[in-house]
C-alpha cells in the first residue's frame, strides 16, 4: 500500500518507520529540512529506542522515504495527519494551526477515495469541521489516534493493545476509509489486536479521555502522598496496597514529582477549554484539580531542597539529575525535572544538571543552566542530590560509592525510587515524596 505520513515528529517519523516495517511504502512529510534531511539519512532527530533501526532498515531499501514536498504524497491510499497539536500561547486549548495546514496543503494532492485519517490528539469535534473544509475534494476523512508512549513507541507502534477506526457518518466514505484502514494495519490486525471502529466523536474523545485518565491516577496517588506527608504514612507501601486489587492495577500509581511531557499536561488542559466551550465545564472540572495537584509535587520537591540547605540554597551547590519529562526519552516538554532545576536556579542555588540524553533539548530552552555531562562531575561536592528522572543509572547508584563524592549526603528523590533503608544505612539523609 502507498502511504504518506505529514508530520514527522516524535508521532510521525515513528508511525512512518512502523508502516514501511508492516511492508507499506511510505513517504513521510515535513515542512522541517533539518528534521528531513537526518531522517533520509536513516538517522532520528530526536531520543526514540529501536527508530533508528527501522530508519535504516527501510530508508536503505528504498521503502521509505522522507521530502519536504508535499507533492509527494500524490498517490497514496492513505495519508495519516501526524502533526502537533500543542497548548495555544497564553491560554489552555489545543492550537490546531498545524493540523489545518497540513490537510490545506495535502488536498491538491489527493485524488477521491482517497483517505486521510488523523492520528494528531485533537478536541473533539475537530474531524467534522476538517470533513466540512474538505469539501467536494471527494477524499474521505477517518480519525484514527495514536496511544504510543515515548519511549516505547516503536513497540507501541508495532503491537498496540488497541486500535480505534473513528469512521464518517456517510456509509459509502465509513466503508472506504475502514477499508482502506484494515488494510493498512493488517499484519498489526492479524496479531488479534483489539478493533473499536466507531464514530469521529468518540474516536477523538477514546485519545483525550485515555490520557486524562492515565493523568488523574497519577495525581490521586500524589493527592495520597500529600495526606501521607501530613499522617507519617508511606506513599509507596499505600499504592502497593491499592494496587493488589485488580480493579485498581499497581501501574500508574508512582508517586513522585508528577507528570509532564508534550501528551498529558496539554491534552487535560485542551479538555477542559473544549469541555468549556461545549458547555460541560463541570464535567471534567476535577481536571484543574489533576492539573494542580500535579504542579504542587514540583514545588514539594524544590521545599525539600530548601529544607536540606537549611531555608539557605543561595550559592549551594545542587545536583539535579535527570532534565527529560522521563525515561529513555530526551523530551523536556513540560518536564517536571527541568522546572524543578529552573525554580532552585532561580533561588539562587549553584544548580548543576545532568541526563543520559536530554541535555541539548534543555540547553536549547534554559541555557542559563550549568549542564555536566558526566554524573561525578554533577554531584561532585554537591550539598544535596535530587533524583528527578529516574533514568536506570540512577536508579541503580550505590550510596556508598556516591557517598565521598559530595559535600553533604543529603538524597532528595523525587521519584520514590530508592530503598530509603539502604540509603540511610549509608550515612544519606533521605526524602521522599510522602514516605517516611
Ligand atoms: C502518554 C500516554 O501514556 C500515551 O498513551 C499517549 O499516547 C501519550 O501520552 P508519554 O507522554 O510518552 O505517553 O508518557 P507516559 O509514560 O504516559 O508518562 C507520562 C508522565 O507521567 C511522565 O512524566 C512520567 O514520569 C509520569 N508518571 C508515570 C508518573 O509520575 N507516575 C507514574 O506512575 C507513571
Amino acid at each position: 500500500m502507498r502511504i504518506s505520513v505529514i508530520g514527522c515528529g516524535y508521532l510521525g517519523a515513528v508511525h512512518a518507520a512502523a508502516m514501511a516495517e508492516l511492508g507499506h511504502e511510505v513517504v513521510g512529510i515535513d515542512v522541517d529540512p533539518g528534521k528531513i534531511a537526518a531522517l533520509t539519512r536513516g538517522e532520528a532527530p530526536f531520543f526514540e529506542p529501536g527508530l533508528p533501526e527501522l530508519l535504516q532498515a527501510h530508508v536503505a531499501t528504498g521503502r521509505l522515504r522522507f521530502s519536504t514536498d508535499m507533492a509527494e504524497a500524490a498517490g497514496s491510499t492513505i495519508h495519516f495527519i501526524a502533526v502537533g497539536t500543542p497548548q495555544v500561547r497564553g491560554g489552555t486549548a489545543a492550537d490546531l494551526t498545524f493540523v489545518d495546514s497540513a490537510i490545506d496543503s495535502l488536498l491538491p494532492y489527493t485524488n477521491p477515495g482517497d483517505v486521510i485519517a488523523g492520528k494528531s490528539t485533537v478536541p473533539v469535534g475537530t474531524a467534522t469541521r476538517l470533513a466540512e473544509k474538505m469539501g467536494d475534494s471527494g477524499a474521505v476523512i477517518a480519525w484514527n489516534p495514536e496511544f504510543l508512549r515515548e519511549g516505547w513507541a516503536v513497540k507501541d507502534s508495532l503491537t498496540p493493545d488497541r486500535l480505534v477506526f473513528g469512521l464518517p457518518p456517510e456509509p459509502t466514505d465509513a466503508t472506504t476509509a475502514e477499508a482502506a484502514l484494515r488494510e493498512a494495519y493488517a499484519p498489526v490486525l492479524a496479531l488479534d489486536t483489539p478493533l473499536i471502529v466507531t464514530d469521529f466523536a468518540t474516536a477523538e474523545l477514546v485519545k483525550v479521555s485515555a490520557n486524562a485518565f492515565l493523568a488523574t491516577k497519577i495525581s490521586f496517588i500524589n493527592a495520597m502522598a500529600e495526606i501521607a506527608e501530613v499522617t507519617g504514612a508511606d506513599v509507596v507501601q499505600l499504592a502497593e496496597a491499592i494496587g493488589h486489587d485488580d480493579r485498581i492495577g499497581k501501574r500508574f500509581l508512582g508517586a513522585g514529582v508528577g507528570f509532564g511531557g508534550g501528551c498529558l499536561p496539554k491534552d487535560i488542559r485542551a479538555f477542559t477549554a473544549r469541555a468549556e466551550e461545549l458547555g460541560r465545564a463541570e464535567s471534567v472540572a476535577f481536571l484543574k484539580e489533576v492539573d494542580a495537584i500535579n504542579l504542587r509535587r514540583r514545588q514539594r520537591v524544590v521545599d525539600h531542597v530548601i529544607d536540606a540547605l537549611d531555608g539557605e540554597p543561595h550559592g549551594k551547590v545542587v545536583a539535579v539529575l535527570g532534565l527529560a519529562f522521563k525515561p529513555h526519552s530526551d523530551d523536556v516538554r513540560d518536564s517536571p525535572a527541568l522546572d524543578v532545576a529552573v525554580r532552585l536556579k532561580g533561588l539562587g542555588a549553584d544548580v548543576r544538571v545532568t541526563d543520559p540524553a536530554a541535555i541539548e533539548n534543555a540547553r536549547a530552552r534554559h541555557p542559563q543552566l550549568d549542564y555536566r555531562e558526566s554524573f561525578e562531575d554533577t554531584v561532585t561536592d554537591a550539598e544535596v542530590v535530587v533524583l528527578v528522572t529516574e533514568w536506570d543509572e540512577y536508579r541503580h547508584l550505590d550510596p556508598a560509592v556516591v557517598l565521598p563524592l559530595v559535600a553533604r549526603p543529603q538524597i532528595v528523590d523525587a521519584r520514590n525510587s530508592y530503598d530509603p533503608a539502604r540509603w540511610r544505612a549509608a550515612g544519606w539523609t533521605y526524602r521522599g515524596l510522602g514516605r517516611r
